[in-house]
């Protein structure tokens, strides 16, 4: 299944999302997004289990929104833009399995909300972080000012966005803005073997655990606390309790659903 500038490609529970615009290092544009958000339902009807997002080409995960669509959106087109953005992030915030964030080199803007917006981010050592809205004169409108501030703090956010700073992979993996950092060329390597060992877990619970840590960020803490204690009595209704648990009784390897 390929779309013009995104590619898809589904193996063994395991989707590959590949944004595939290299000649504007995968910038975003209006027909991206959408087959972005295309792709993401394709994803979600097949049996993924873990979903990769990535960038085509050895320079860019995503360079971020497409500057030159933008130039000359009005206030009302600009909304109806930020809208399409911010649904396709809360598809991925929302998916129902994790989503890895390979990031394989400039990540700027929209390409740094996108990874913003996935479970889990892994860093090329080439890689180059940042919301750099401030200075093409506006801030960002995908969901960074809102998810970098809950990823590394109230403090570093705001110098990140105000300074519009470009942030290296070792420096990103500091600020805990990636999870890892790897060499380039083992990037897809890493990358597959953690989707494959997601891929091996139970799914219902993943998604549980997915949706939960989510309402950590919507829900005071009782609430939450609440919610965890619905989801986690909830699991005992799956086959892969039953299976998870059994295992461990009988000294062997769970086998999930
Ligand atoms: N939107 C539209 N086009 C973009 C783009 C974007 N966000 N980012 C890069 N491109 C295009 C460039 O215009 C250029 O097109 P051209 O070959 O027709 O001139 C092509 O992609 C290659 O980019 P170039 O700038 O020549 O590569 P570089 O290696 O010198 O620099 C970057 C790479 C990422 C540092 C630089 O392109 C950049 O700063 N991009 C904008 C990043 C940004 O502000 N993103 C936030 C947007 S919300």
């Amino acid at each position: 299944m390929d779309w013009d500038t995104v590619s898809f490609d589904h193996d063994a529970g395991i989707t590959t999302i590949t944004v595939d615009r290299p000649d504007r290092l995968n910038a975003l544009n209006r027909p991206t997004l959408r087959a972005l958000d295309e792709a993401i339902d394709e994803a979600a009807e097949r049996d993924t289990r873990a979903l990769v997002v990535t960038g085509a080409g050895d320079d860019a995960f995503v360079a971020g929104a497409d500057i030159e669509q933008m130039r000359d959106l009005s206030v009302e087109e600009a909304q109806a833009y930020a809208r399409l953005g911010h649904d396709v992030m809360n598809r991925i915030e929302t998916f129902p399995a994790p989503v890895i964030a390979a990031v394989n080199g400039y990540a700027f803007g929209g390409g740094c909300e996108l990874a913003l917006a996935a479970d889990l981010r892994i860093a090329s050592e080439r890689a180059v972080l940042g919301q750099t809205e401030i200075d093409l004169g506006i801030i960002p409108g995908w969901g960074g000012t809102q998810r970098l501030v809950r990823l590394v703090g109230d403090e570093l956010a705001r110098r990140l966005i105000f300074f519009g700073e470009r942030v290296d992979a070792q420096d990103a993996d500091q600020y805990g803005l990636v999870g890892d950092v790897v060499a380039h060329d083992q990037l897809d390597e890493f990358v597959q073997g953690m989707a494959e060992d997601l891929a091996e877990k139970p799914a219902f619970a993943l998604q549980a655990a997915k949706e939960a840590i989510n309402q950590s960020h919507r829900m005071d803490l009782e609430d939450g606390l609440q919610y965890e204690q619905r989801a986690w009595s909830g699991l005992f209704g799956t086959a892969d309790q039953r299976e998870g648990m059994t295992a461990f009784v009988e000294d062997r390897d769970p086998e999930f659903e």
